[in-house]
């Protein structure tokens, strides 16, 4: 697998795979490898002659700084992981690289942005759809895949291309799931023994209201029922609970007649080693 750490570099190599009429998908990533981003390079490899990754973390999308110093680095793991699941380029860029000195340009979605999580992220997706416009334009693939599980980050994806005009396809893939239904994360490696044993009341939360969901309910009802889950288990802190119009992300009251989405975030552990956990479902009654 080739390591392309300049954007002259990746340019170059994607170039090479157009001048042989070959297809080219992308899965962009901000390393700390886990079955779920592999599952994207499947996904990928299955529909493409050619797959580039990227391992970038991006620090426009922290809010804080000690969370973008603590996010793991693990590039020697990545770039082997990604060799084995098939990819064929990983682009590697360091910041300076992706942000110029003094650069001035970001990309906002300004209404799905600031809802919902990005309430409570401030900034979070201006730097994600700022990241992956950035990335976008600098491999120029056909498809770019991203995971179902950051459930408004896609939304903001899917709008933003679709806005801008931007000539790439993107296809949404499943959650690849521990053992236990514990969605993967990079940040499940910091939740400590027991928190790692209690994570998996997310899941639980969502599998419940797929069956109250298909058998006829109510938004508050619902809303009650998953807090009340959550709240069942000791060592959660329910931080956000979301349930919107699927896709659009818009309000939604009363008798669930329509398709959902659901959106939980809950922490375990307290101050520094605090681990903010996030899933979702989309549900169709
Ligand atoms: O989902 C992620 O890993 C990141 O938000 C992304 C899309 C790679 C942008 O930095």
């Amino acid at each position: 697998m080739h390591i392309s750490r300049t954007i002259s570099d990746i340019r170059e190599q994607v170039q090479a795979f157009r001048a042989k009429g070959e297809t080219v998908g992308l899965v962009t990533t901000m390393g700390a490898l886990h079955e779920g981003h592999l599952s994207l390079v499947s996904e990928a490899r299955t529909a493409h002659d050619r797959v580039v990754a990227t391992i970038f973390v991006n620090p426009t999308q922290f809010g804080n700084a000690s969370d973008l110093e603590n996010y793991p680095r693990t590039e020697v793991e990545d770039i082997a992981k990604l060799e084995a699941a098939g990819g064929d380029v990983v682009f590697i860029p360091e910041v300076a690289e992706i942000y110029p000195a003094g650069d001035e340009t970001f990309v906002e979605t300004t209404r799905l942005a600031n809802m919902l999580h990005g309430l409570v992220r401030p900034g979070h997706f201006r730097g994600v759809a700022t990241v992956v416009t950035k990335l976008f334009n600098i491999v120029q693939a056909d498809a770019a895949y991203f995971g179902e599980k950051d459930y408004q980050q896609l939304q903001v994806i899917r709008r933003m291309v679709r806005d801008l005009h931007i000539p790439i396809s993107i296809r949404g893939v499943a959650t690849v799931r521990e053992p236990d239904g514990l969605a993967m994360s990079s940040r499940n490696v910091r939740l400590s023994g027991e928190d790692r044993i209690a994570a998996r009341v997310l899941s639980q939360a969502l599998d419940h209201a797929e069956t109250v969901v298909a058998s006829s309910t109510d938004v508050t009802t619902l809303s009650n029922q998953i807090a009340s889950i959550i709240a069942s288990e000791p060592r959660a802190r329910l931080k956000g609970l979301d349930i919107t119009e699927a896709t659009s992300l818009g309000p939604i009251s009363g008798p669930i007649d329509r398709p959902i989405a659901i959106m939980l975030s809950v922490a375990f552990g307290d101050g520094a080693s605090e681990v903010l956990l996030i899933d979702q479902r989309e549900i169709t009654p």
